[in-house]
């Protein structure tokens, strides 16, 4: 692998990745896979780094996948949960911010429902003239680049289990279905799979896929059956409700009728089909529940066994390539 091209502080947007960091963070992460499936899991990597995970907005999986990630590269990981914290007691996010920065964090993983507090945070300390990365574990419906990437990673893995490159995607057709308006899953997405040649078809109803998506260089689609005619993947998104202001399907059984991925729908696309989720699921909704659990038929599992190795990648990227060169 090339380290040398890895020149990036923060990673708030998957806007302005490459093809060759696409690959760099994928061939990092397949090396952090053949650690992961050690006895001794724990690399000595980021000894002396301080991860610290400031999540503003509940979350399970992206939360404990980063600690576990910083855990395994020996980092020592500082957790900040807004309920418990000083900003209950009226401090601002920059102030929590500055608190992190002057025990000595290395990077800082954020999660906000806001669109663009990491980008301010990640100003803030650039400005405070600090090495401090800072990484964006999701903000609002702006973005989540590591769900992309280890979605990414899924995909090429899944199609070329014995060498994956992000070159495997090319030419493939990636449908994704659900609450696209609403998720930052998808325009990282959107921005990972148009980059690297997949051919991306989207479907929603129009108040939760407005045209403007088409920008993206996608196929959009009001119905399922033309994306899915000939997929070789489907992504489902889960529909937010915490999001929706206004009443946007007319309801959760209408939505499953006419967009829900069931067994039967997936006839129509490529026999090898294999459906993906970034989670929370709900079950019957965007989903049938039998369909989630088919490991035959189902990635979801394989993303979030994933998702440690590929955090762990971006982890060691931003904190030691980084770390050097400046
Ligand atoms: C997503 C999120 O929080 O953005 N989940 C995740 O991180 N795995 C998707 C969602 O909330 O639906």
């Amino acid at each position: 692998m090339s380290e040398s091209t890895w020149q990036r502080r923060h990673v708030i947007s998957l806007a302005d990745f490459t093809v060759p960091d696409y690959e760099l963070v994928l061939q990092t992460a397949l090396s952090f896979t053949e650690v992961l499936s050690r006895r001794n899991k724990k690399v000595p990597t980021l000894q002396g780094k301080v991860v610290a995970n400031l999540f503003f907005e509940s979350s399970t999986r992206t939360r404990n996948s980063f600690e576990l990630a910083a855990k395994r590269l020996s980092a020592d990981t500082l957790n900040f949960a807004p309920g418990t914290s000083s900003l209950s007691k009226g401090e601002t996010i920059l102030d929590t911010a500055r608190t992190f920065l002057a025990m000595g964090t290395d990077i800082m993983v954020i999660r906000h429902q806001a669109a663009g507090v990491p980008s301010q945070i990640a100003l803030d300390m650039d400005r405070l003239g600090g090495r401090v990365a800072v990484l964006n574990a999701g903000d609002g419906k702006h973005e989540h680049p590591t769900q992309a990437l280890l979605d990414l990673f899924t995909l090429c893995s899944h199609i070329n289990p014995a060498a994956p490159s992000a070159k495997d995607i090319k030419g493939k057709k990636v449908a994704i279905a659900g609450d696209i308006l609403h998720s930052r899953v998808a325009r990282s997405n959107l921005y990972s799979l148009v980059t690297n040649g997949a051919d991306v078809h989207l479907a929603a109803p129009p108040t939760l896929l407005p045209e403007e998506f088409a920008e993206y260089g996608v196929t959009v689609h009001h119905q399922l059956a033309p994306a899915l005619e000939d997929a070789d993947f489907v992504m489902t998104l889960r529909l937010q409700t915490e999001r929706m202001s206004q009443h946007l399907i007319p309801s959760l059984r209408e939505y499953y009728a006419q967009f829900g991925i069931t067994r039967d729908r997936l006839a129509r696309c490529a026999p090898q089909v294999q459906v993906l989720h970034p989670g929370p699921v709900n079950r019957g909704v965007e989903i049938s529940s039998d369909l989630m659990d088919d490991p035959r038929l189902s990635l979801i599992e394989k993303q979030v066994t994933n998702g440690v190795a590929v955090r762990m990648s971006l982890l060691y990227l931003m904190g030691t390539l980084m770390g050097s060169a400046a």
